[in-house]
Formats: structure tokens, sequence, C-alpha cells
């Protein structure tokens, strides 16, 4: 018998958690599950998403004009970056553009900053215009699981005013659901629970395939012992709310 625990299906991690104001991030990421982005371990991704976030690079011929600017944050980290943003910025500007420490994505290791390489790159606020090789990156982002996750227009939603340099992981087809549909994560997770598991799921149809995507409150029990149940391939995240996020491949795995 397959002996799954609680500590196997934690609402607090997965691709698809939520953190800003109201939800913090409530694990801090074992380094084994962190890689480097560009052989400098300076910049660290959750590995997955460095491995697509590499994939992407490559398919735009990024790395000569791209910079990994921020990726992975300790606490400490998040903490002196907003300490020092406090000093030399003050409270309006640094409350707009850094999280509280304790609710950056960048905790997560699923967020990266990204700017247009040149002499001089602001780290709060680097160059990462609407043209050129920048823009290629943000049209073809999706397709690999990433999001822009402060869009202007939604900073009363996100909690952070726009920053077209920062992008999350959430994976794939969430990132291209939410691009098509204009959500950010937190509108996203909202629609998400008008797909009750059990009910009818979202479906995605992406070439052949039909992925289903399914909302499981947290009281409906282990999530990860439901979805083994399918006996099909699937991913599971936690939503950092209050349940869960199942997507299921009945024609096998995609990124
Ligand atoms: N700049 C983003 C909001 C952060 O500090 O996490
Ligand atoms: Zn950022």
């Amino acid at each position: 018998m397959k002996l799954i625990t609680a500590a196997t299906c934690p609402i607090y991690s997965g691709r698809l958690i939520l953190v800003n104001r109201e939800h913090p991030c409530r694990e801090i990421p074992p380094a084994h599950s962190l890689a480097a982005v560009n052989g400098n371990d300076g910049v660290l991704l959750e590995r997955r998403a460095a491995a697509l976030f590499h994939m992407l690079m490559n398919d735009i011929d990024g790395w000569t004009q791209i910079l990994p600017v921020s990726g992975w944050r300790s606490q400490g980290e998040q903490q002196h970056i907003w300490d020092r943003s406090m000093e030399e910025n003050g409270a309006d500007f640094t409350q707009k553009y850094v999280a509280l420490p304790g609710h950056s994505e960048h905790q997560t290791g699923f967020a990266i900053d990204l700017g247009l390489l040149r002499e001089k790159l602001d780290f709060i606020r680097p160059h990462f215009p609407d043209s050129g090789i920048c823009q290629t990156f943000r049209e073809k982002a999706a397709r690999y699981g990433f999001i822009q996750r402060y869009p202007a227009g939604k900073e009363k939603i996100t909690g952070i005013a726009y920053e077209p340099w920062h992008f999350r992981y959430v994976g794939m087809p969430h990132a291209e659901i939410m691009a098509k549909m204009g959500l950010t994560l937190e509108e996203y997770h909202l629609y998400l629970k008008k797909f009750p598991y059990g009910k009818r799921p979202l479906i995605y149809r992406k070439k052949k395939q039909r992925i289903q995507i399914s909302y499981l409150p947290a009281k409906s029990g282990c999530a990860a012992a439901i979805a083994d149940e399918l006996h099909l391939p699937y991913t599971l995240s936690g939503n950092n709310i209050d349940g869960y996020i199942l997507t299921v491949w009945p024609d096998g795995r995609s990124v």
C-alpha cells in the first residue's frame, strides 16, 4: 500500500501558489530544488522553472541581450532589499515595488526579474521594454509556463505596481490560459473555483491534448491520494489559500 501523508500534499507548495500581501510564502525551497539560471549561481530558480527559462532563452537567442537580475531570494535578502529601499527611496516607492519580507514571490523560487543588458541596470526596476528581444521574450513566455505577474491596470488586485521585468513560473497550460484571458494569479485562482473536482473540469485544448484542470478544497482530504486514483498523468499544486489545483493530462504530459 502506498503511504501518503499530509506532508506530501501541502497547500502552500507547488508552482501555482499565490504569494502576495495576504498570503505569505510559507515554505523555504530546499537548496537541492534550486538551480542556477545561467551558470552563475547568483541567480537561482526552482529546477523546473530554471529548465523552462533556459529553453525559452535558447528559443529566442536571448542570452546576449537579456540579463537575469534577481531570482530566488532568502528572507534575509528580501529584508535587506526592503530596508535599503525604505532608506533610499522612501515608503511609498518601496511599498509599490518591493514585496513585504515574507510575502515576496522571489522567496518561492518561481520568480525572476530580467533586464535588457546595458551598462547600468537598476536592481529594483530593471529596464525591460516592450520592444525588441524583451518583447519577444514576453510574447513567448506563456508557452514556456511564465506569466507577467504584475501587469499595468491590475495594481489594486496584485498590490504591486506595474513591473514589466518580473516573470513568474506557473507552468503549462496555466500560463497560456492566464495570458489569453488576461488574468492575474489572484483572478485565476478565483476563476478556478468554478471548476471543483468531481464536477465539470476546465478543459484546455492544446494540439491533440485535452488538459483538465480542477480545484480541490483542502477539506476534500489528501489531494495526492485522490489524484493517484485517476491512474492518469497529473500535476498537483497547492494554491496557498485553501486548496489545490489538479491538472490532468489524459493524453500524456507536456511542458
Ligand atoms: N518586486 C517584487 C514585488 C518583489 O519584491 O517580490
Ligand atoms: Zn521581481
